[in-house]
């Protein structure tokens, strides 16, 4: 079926393009509306505004459905792992299997993060927020690698794949230098025979002779963790990187700008507030209904941190998976982690109240997420680095996706300007 769409401003009327997706999703589409009508489309915070076609990350938030180039997360949850997931988000195939050892080898010859760049970490003050060091860290890269920050990646895509190992592991490997850094301990270098979990827990917690023993369950959490912030669409992080990208900035600098718009407490930083959260729960010994009548005040420093997101009006099916997860971690440690039933009881006191339930509030992917990296010995103020960690094969397909573009504009969107009209300049000595 063709859709048509018009709008009528006044006595006349404006028609508009209509844009249907692969699944079904429908825009009109407004680009024309300024030349023909002289009007902007106002959208403040682009709510319900797409601005891009993307072939990357499939969202419908009202049925609580994610799906990475059409494969659902749960399947991906259940069978694949960080780094094979990488590899479809960024390429848009699951690999074979020449391509995913080929894809594991790029990311293990990459991992080593210059001496040099050491100096860098080292002019910050001990106490700093972790994402401004890995912020600063990122941003820095296009200086170590001017091969790779260049954008005529059709030309040469071996530059690309090059770029996306670097990204991918460099990443990581500056998480673990940061947490040793702010612990005054010494790096410890990569193992190029580990794969990627293992190889960020070894550089976390190995010691000068003691080298870190993998434990299983802890290596699947935290592969389950990351595979799950791989990519989510257009969040707020992804959109900075894709508007940064569209100024024919490279993929490091892009990346970078995401990393800080990641920072931020209502979007990745929100898994760091949730433990905050829990713990002053645990112990003022409450039983959280003071969080919760609080919450429902209306103001923004009082939500109840991990509900509620800007898309889904239904469980994040993210959520789910990380839920289980998280109690399945938690029996095989062996460990009863009191917050885990602070949690626990949060959720189903917010799912009966009315508050919630009439605003579709439904626990997040960070609701839980805390509650495991706490279980696999990631302190909270390293915890939005790690979602970070995870978002990188999300920033970097998206990153793709604008400077592949040969139609692609520059991201530039209009306002509507409410502040004072034209007045002449005043003299400082006859201000009043
Ligand atoms: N606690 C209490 N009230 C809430 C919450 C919450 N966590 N979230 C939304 N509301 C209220 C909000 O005040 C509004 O109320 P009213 O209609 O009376 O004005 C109503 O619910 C609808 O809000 P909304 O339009 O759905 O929310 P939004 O799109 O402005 O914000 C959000 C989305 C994720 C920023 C918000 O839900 C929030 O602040 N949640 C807590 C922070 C959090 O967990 N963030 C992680 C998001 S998931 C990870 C990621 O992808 O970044």
């Amino acid at each position: 079926m063709t859709h048509t769409a018009s709008l009528k401003i006044d006595d006349k009327e404006y028609p508009l393009p209509v844009i249907v997706g692969t699944e079904g999703e429908k825009a009109v589409d407004t680009r024309t509306l300024r030349a023909t009508a002289g009007y902007v489309a106002y959208d403040q915070g682009y709510g319900n505004t797409g601005s891009c076609e993307s072939k990357i990350t499939f969202l419908n938030g009202d049925d609580g459905i994610l799906r990475h180039r059409g494969y659902p997360i749960e399947q991906l949850a259940n069978h694949s792992d960080f780094v094979e997931t990488s590899y479809l988000i960024i390429y848009g195939e699951l690999p074979t299997a020449a391509q995913r050892k080929e894809f594991g080898l790029r990311l293990r010859q990459n991992a080593v993060v210059e001496t040099q760049m050491q100096k860098i970490l080292e002019g910050f003050p001990t106490s700093a927020s972790p994402m401004a060091m890995l912020s600063a860290m990122v941003a820095a890269l296009p200086a170590y690698h001017p091969q790779l920050a260049n954008n005529n990646f059709e030309k040469d895509l071996k530059v690309f794949d090059q770029a996306t190992a670097v990204a991918i592991s460099k990443i990581r490997t500056m998480v673990a230098m940061i947490y040793r850094y702010q612990r005054g301990l010494p790096f410890m270098f990569p193992k190029q025979e580990l794969p990627f979990c293992d190889n960020f827990l070894h550089m976390m917690f190995s010691e000068p002779y003691k080298d870190y023993v993998s434990v299983p369950e802890v290596t699947k959490a935290l592969n389950l963790f990351l595979l799950l912030h791989a990519d989510h669409e257009q969040n707020c992080s992804t959109s900075t990187v894709r508007m940064v990208a569209s100024s024919s900035s490279n993929l490091f600098t892009s990346i970078s700008a995401g990393i800080s718009a990641l920072a931020g407490p209502l979007h990745g930083g929100a898994n760091a507030a949730v433990m905050h959260m829990l713990q002053s729960i645990h112990d003022e010994g409450d039983d959280g209904s003071r969080f919760i009548a609080a919450a429902k005040s209306g103001s923004k420093s009082n939500r109840l941190m991990g509900f509620g997101h800007a898309v889904y009006r239904n469980f994040d099916p993210r959520a789910k998976i990380i839920g289980q997860a998280c109690g399945t971690l938690l029996s095989k440690l062996g460990i009863d982690d009191p917050l885990l039933n602070i949690a626990q009881h949060l959720e189903q006191a917010a799912l009966k109240d009315d508050y919630f339930i009439s605003r579709k509030l439904y626990p997040n992917v960070d609701f839980y997420s805390g509650i495991i990296m706490r279980a696999i010995g990631i302190p909270v103020n390293m915890f939005t680095t790690m979602f970070a960690i995870g978002r990188v094969p999300g920033y970097i397909a998206n990153w793709h996706e604008v400077a592949s573009n040969p139609k692609g504009r520059i991201y530039r969107p209009r306002q509507i300007y409410v502040g004072p009209v034209l007045r002449p300049y005043v003299p400082v000595d006859q201000r009043g």
